[in-house]
């Protein structure tokens, strides 16, 4: 039987974080501060981060601002301790981490200023229902950021194609011990609607207003956000 996503995450736990640092040279954390300098923050919002894994986006958000009340969660029980073994050393447990389904969020309605996910929405089965999660758990104008990785349109496809194949099929595959979740990784990028696309998606529902998008390095990545509209 084929695994299931966040197991195949807790695979490569105590790898992934060296490994995005290697893939990306650490660009991917410079996407995370980009998203944040998009919304509009003030102390003591409630932010809740979704597919957080080992909290990337989650310490980002205590760096600009250590105010801030946030909460991770997922389904990867490995790359949550690896996010509460650093919120441990680094931020003295000023996060919280618990195990949860952005699918059926473990939070009454109307209960966060901020929802996030950084390269986590294309891993979810259901991503209309974790939208209708996102809405309900968002209080009126309640804030949504997605960062999720695109595909470059322009002459830079494919230079991106080959770094694809050689650095991450290849590469992550050899270095993590895990050649299928990096091959999983490339198929589910290539697979997930992005830019306009996905904006388009979000739209159809309904949920949300000010509905926004950017694109980072050529399209590589985008970041998307918008408003509860309740
Ligand atoms: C690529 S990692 C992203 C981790 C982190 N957000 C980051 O920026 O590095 C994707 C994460 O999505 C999680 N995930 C997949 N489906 C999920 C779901 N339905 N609910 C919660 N987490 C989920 C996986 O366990 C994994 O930790």
């Amino acid at each position: 039987m084929r695994k299931s996503i966040p197991a195949m995450f807790d695979e490569i736990a105590r790898r992934y974080d060296l490994i995005n640092d290697i893939l990306s040279f650490g660009i991917h954390r410079t996407w995370l501060k980009k998203a944040i300098r998009k919304l509009h923050l003030e102390d003591g919002f409630r932010i809740l981060d979704l597919a957080t894994g080992t909290g990337n986006f989650v310490f980002e958000f205590l760096r600009t601002n250590h105010n801030l009340d946030v909460v991770g969660i997922d389904l990867a029980e490995k790359m949550l301790e690896i996010a509460k073994e650093r919120n441990f050393k680094q931020f003295n447990n000023k996060a919280k981490f618990l195990i949860g389904d952005a699918t059926r969020i473990p939070f009454e309605d109307n209960a966060f200023d901020v929802v996030s996910i950084s390269y986590g929405i294309r891993n979810v089965q259901d991503i209309k229902k974790c939208l209708f999660e996102i809405h309900r758990v968002l209080k009126p104008n309640g804030q949504l950021v997605i960062v999720e990785f695109g595909k470059p349109r322009t002459w830079f496809l494919p230079i991106y194609k080959a770094y694809q194949k050689i650095f991450i099929s290849f590469l992550a595959g050899v270095i993590s011990r895990n050649r299928s979740a990096y091959r999983y990784f490339v198929n589910s990028v290539n697979k997930f609607p992005y830019g306009k696309e996905f904006l388009n998606l979000m739209k159809e529902l309904n949920l949300f207003h000010s509905l926004l998008f950017y694109s980072l390095n050529f399209g590589v990545a985008y970041i998307y956000i918008g408003k509860a509209r309740k």
